[in-house]
């Protein structure tokens, strides 16, 4: 995506053809700035602090991490040392320990000698794939925002959106965002509900992102869907996931699972964007097999901003006694969900759909 005029991607290798270079997404949105990247445990860091973040994006991060602990040691046991680091920064995200365990095989059939330069050919290959994931996700999508269109009397679509699963999640394009760019890009008159996305406010970068591409968009507090939707204000629902099992239950960020329940009472499809690398084949019921990260209580009692002089601030909400606890991710029943839009096509939540569209998974 541009930004001022200026291509950008998430995460690319450095100048000096080793080090990796970021775009901090905790500066964001009042700041764009990049940090360089040059060791695993720099990486392991920006993953769970979130300066990088979103499901694709930190599989491809932890595999960057992974190339930079091999640089000082490549040894098996070196390989999975760092895996292991790598793979406990974030538990939800299938995507993450997915990438990881991909790369180790393909480094533990490898020669020491050749680990480092395997591991970096990786990172590049998986990038330039997640990017091509993303456009196909934003091609099938369109065609669900083309009929929402066509049944549409009065201009523009609206489309409702938690967290931010947009170009700044993955590499380019997004998933949930994918194709609401392609359909502004078409010229269909769009417009997106950005849900604000407490405690991290993802919401606010889902808007950065939006303005930056002209997308028109409103900012409204997580509270404000179901109301929208009563209203007839949402034509469809897309989000993104951290993890979708074998049966089509969806774990996303945290309200996810509210937006499903007011879509489902109001007629309103609700729509999940992915990339095949969040599937996880391996399970099938979300509530009781996806791990939820649970994060610091200190990003419920606490917000950061911008204060008044222009510095960046945190300020205390709660009262100084009362806990908190911080559920990062939510579990959307497959029921709940309209439809998967992913890189080969749109299919229903269910085992059934998701072979359809993939039938090297069957058995
Ligand atoms: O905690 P985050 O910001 O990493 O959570 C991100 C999300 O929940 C996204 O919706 C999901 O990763 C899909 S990103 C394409």
């Amino acid at each position: 995506m541009n930004v001022d005029g200026r291509p950008l991607r998430t995460i690319w290798p450095a100048a000096d053809g080793w080090s990796v270079e970021i775009i901090d997404q905790t500066r964001l949105p009042h700041e764009l700035q990049t940090v360089r990247i040059e060791s695993l445990e720099q990486m392991a860091k920006a993953i769970s602090t979130m300066q990088v973040r979103g499901a694709p994006l930190i599989g491809v991060a932890a595999c960057y991490g992974l190339a930079l602990a091999l640089r000082r040691n490549a040894s098996e046991a070196a390989i999975d040392r760092a895996a292991a680091t790598l793979c406990a920064t974030r538990p939800t995200a299938v995507n993450l320990r997915g990438r990881i365990t991909e790369l180790r095989e393909q480094l533990l059939a490898r020669r020491a000698a050749r680990r480092v330069a395997f591991a970096y050919e990786f990172c590049a290959r998986i990038t330039d794939e997640e990017v091509e994931i993303g456009r196909r996700i934003g091609e099938h999508g369109l065609a669900l925002i083309e009929k929402a269109a066509a049944l549409h009397r009065q201009c523009p679509v609206n489309v409702l959106t938690h967290c931010n699963a947009g170009w700044l999640a993955t590499i380019d394009w997004g998933t949930a965002l994918a194709p609401v760019y392609r359909a502004h890009l078409a010229g269909i008159p769009i417009h997106v509900w950005v849900d604000e996305t407490r405690p991290r406010n993802q919401g606010y970068l889902t808007a950065w992102e939006l303005g930056h591409q002209g997308v028109p968009h409103t900012i409204v507090v997580d509270n404000a869907g179901g109301h929208l939707m009563q209203a007839g204000e949402v034509d469809l629902c897309v989000v993104g996931t951290d993890r979708t099992t074998a049966a089509g239950d969806v774990c996303n960020k945290i309200g996810t699972y509210l937006k499903a329940l007011a879509a489902k009472d109001n007629a309103v499809p609700f729509y999940v964007a992915l990339p095949s690398s969040s599937v996880d084949w391996s399970i099938a019921s979300g509530r009781e097999q996806i791990p939820i990260e649970r994060r610091s209580d200190s990003e419920v009692h606490e917000v950061a901003g911008l204060a008044s002089n222009g510095r960046a601030a945190s300020l205390r909400l709660t009262p100084a006694e009362s806990p908190a606890v911080n559920y990062a991710f939510d579990v959307t029943p497959a029921r709940l969900v309209s439809g998967l839009i992913t890189e080969r096509g749109v299919c229903e939540a269910s085992t059934e759909g998701l072979l359809t569209l993939f039938p090297e998974r069957r058995g």
